[in-house]
């Protein structure tokens, strides 16, 4: 595994962990964070053994990401900061476009681009500490890793509008009531919480997973007709898969299915 300097990657039973890793700015994301995790993740997706889920999370006790580097930015021309939100747009499409799916585990400020990379991910647990919000309008700045995009796919646009407007922090329970967060976990109990969610998921039918999320995340935004062709599509492909034979087959047998990805 390759070594970086602002983030770490360990993978144990086909798990990856990938933890941003600058808690004395409260994992703010420059540029050299947004380069490694987009190379860590594409990383990941070629891992042999393969990777069959991973959770993201952020170094220390106050953070999951604070947001995108202020003081970084606060010297970008126009042009550099379009390159700055390519490179966040990038890393957003490299995590949906994983195999496997990917779970944040939010364990403090997600703020800004925090709260923006923890919407990349498939779906998000929290600690009963974590914030969210999207307060770039307080910098003179509005959302620019898919925060105007995501936020309103996730909690409707009327919600993510008072969000982006306000520049408010929410508190994890209104972020589990806007539907934002899956689950709401006490602060020490986050990390085995969603080890144990994420090993569940490693041991389901990899391409059945695999597929669900491409045609679930792909289907969201088209009309619901193609969505239901693609649906169909992925569906049938897996009748041609050993690990359907083997699901099936362990169903009738009464004992648990051994999946193998092929
Ligand atoms: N970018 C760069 N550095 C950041 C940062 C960010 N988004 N968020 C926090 N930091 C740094 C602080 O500058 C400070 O560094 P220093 O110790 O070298 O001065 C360190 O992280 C700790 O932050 P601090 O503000 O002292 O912690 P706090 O507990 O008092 O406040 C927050 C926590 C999250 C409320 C506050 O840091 C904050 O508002 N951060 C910016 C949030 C934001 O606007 N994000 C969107 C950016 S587009």
């Amino acid at each position: 595994m390759s070594s970086y300097e602002t983030i770490s990657v360990a993978i144990e039973e086909a798990v990856a962990t990938v933890t941003i890793n600058r808690p004395d700015k409260l994992n703010a994301l420059n540029a050299k964070v947004l380069a490694e995790l987009t190379a860590a993740f594409v990383g990941l997706a070629e891992s042999e053994p393969p990777v069959r889920a991973a959770i993201l999370t952020g170094a220390g006790d106050k953070a999951f990401v604070a947001g995108a580097d202020i003081a970084e930015m606060s010297g970008l021309s126009a042009a550099q900061a379009k390159a700055f939100s390519d490179a966040g747009h990038r890393l957003g499409l490299v995590i949906e476009a994983a195999a496997f799916p990917v779970i944040a585990a939010v364990n403090g400020f997600a703020l800004g681009g925090g709260c923006e990379l923890a919407m990349c991910c498939d779906f998000i647990y929290a600690s009963d500490k974590a914030r969210f919000g999207q307060p770039e309008v307080n910098l003179g700045l509005m959302p620019g890793f898919g925060g105007t995009q995501r936020l309103s796919r996730r909690v409707g646009l009327a919600r993510a509008r008072e969000l982006v407007f306000t520049g408010d922090p929410i508190t994890a329970d209104r972020a589990l009531g806007l539907g934002l967060v899956n689950e709401v976990v006490p602060h020490a109990e986050l990390g085995s919480k969603v080890r144990e969610v994420a090993k569940k998921i490693a041991s389901k039918a990899p391409l059945a997973i695999a597929y669900s999320k491409r045609v679930m995340a792909r289907g969201f935004d088209a009309d619901l007709a193609l969505a239901n062709e693609l649906e169909a599509t992925a569906f049938s492909a897996l009748f041609d898969t050993e690990d359907m034979r083997e699901g099936t087959r362990a169903f009738t047998e009464r004992r648990p299915a051994k999946f193998t990805g092929r």
